[in-house]
């Protein structure tokens, strides 16, 4: 049994997660690598997956999008199951993903890497609404670089552009798979910032990342992983009391 503090679905209760894995059981071939994972994000909140290498988070993230099936368990978003939609139609009920590697179109414009994916993609759509002007005033070095193509920008600028074009779907769910990997510091920070905005606006995020530090400071709810199952969960303040833990699953 997992070590968890109370259940955080007590602290807003009544309230439906948002997404919530049952138990869930994914598969590559005859390899097992997911063996019951559980885990909610609730409305408005940061969630995070932690875990060294290889333990089931990416993993957990294509569980989740549709592009690796459940053997077994289930996925609900918004109260209504989801694990056996197609990877499409999941993403456009409000799911944006920030991928591992950010795989953006190395030969599309920034531009083009924008508006290439976004749902009914209109540049008048409502005040509340991500467009293209709407993102580019977030991110100001993406207006910068509108005109250059994906394989010309930096890292960070790259990050960035993964990150707006997963906004430009209006998702209600955001999901980032190592949100600052290989950043440096100043963009680390600047990517944070982005995301303490988000969440004020009231976004639900699901986050990986490895800077525990940096990631606990706009964080609720901690979950990690270790060999396909959650192991422990708990708030930023019990995940940066427990040093022991940190060193045993996260090799921190
Ligand atoms: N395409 C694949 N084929 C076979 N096994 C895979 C494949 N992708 C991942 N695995 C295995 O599944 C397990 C979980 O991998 P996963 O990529 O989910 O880990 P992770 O926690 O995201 O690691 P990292 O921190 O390195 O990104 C590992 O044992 C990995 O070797
Ligand atoms: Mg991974």
């Amino acid at each position: 049994m997992p070590e968890t503090q109370h259940d955080p679905a007590q602290a807003t209760s009544g309230t439906t997660p948002l997404l919530e894995l049952q138990r869930v059981e994914t598969f590559y071939g005859n390899i097992q690598a997911l063996f019951g994972m559980s885990i909610r994000c609730q409305p408005g909140q940061v969630t995070t997956l932690l875990g060294r290498n290889g333990m089931g988070k990416t993993t957990t993230v294509g569980s989740i999008m549709g592009t690796l099936p459940c053997r077994s368990g289930a996925v609900y978003f918004q109260g209504e199951r989801i694990d056996s939609q197609a990877a499409y139609h999941i993403a456009r009920q409000g799911i944006g993903l920030v991928p591992e590697g950010r795989q953006i179109f190395p030969n599309l414009s920034v531009r083009e890497n924008l508006i290439a994916t976004a749902a009914n993609y209109s540049a008048t759509a409502a005040a509340d609404c991500w467009t293209l002007p709407k993102v580019l005033s977030f991110f100001p070095r993406l207006a910068e670089r509108l005109d250059n193509m994906g394989s010309q920008l930096s890292g960070g600028e790259q990050q960035m552009l993964a990150l707006g074009r997963a906004l430009m779907l209006n998702p209600k769910l955001l999901i980032l798979d190592e949100a600052t990997e290989g950043l440096a510091p100043l963009i680390r920070q600047e990517i944070w910032q982005r995301l303490a905005e988000l969440k004020q606006a009231g976004l639900t995020i699901l986050l990986i990342d490895k800077n525990i530090d940096e990631l606990s400071t706009i964080a609720d709810w901690h979950y990690i992983i270790e060999k396909g199952q959650v192991v422990w969960a708990g708030d930023s303040a019990a995940l940066n009391a427990g040093s022991a833990l940190k060193a045993r699953y996260l090799g921190v």
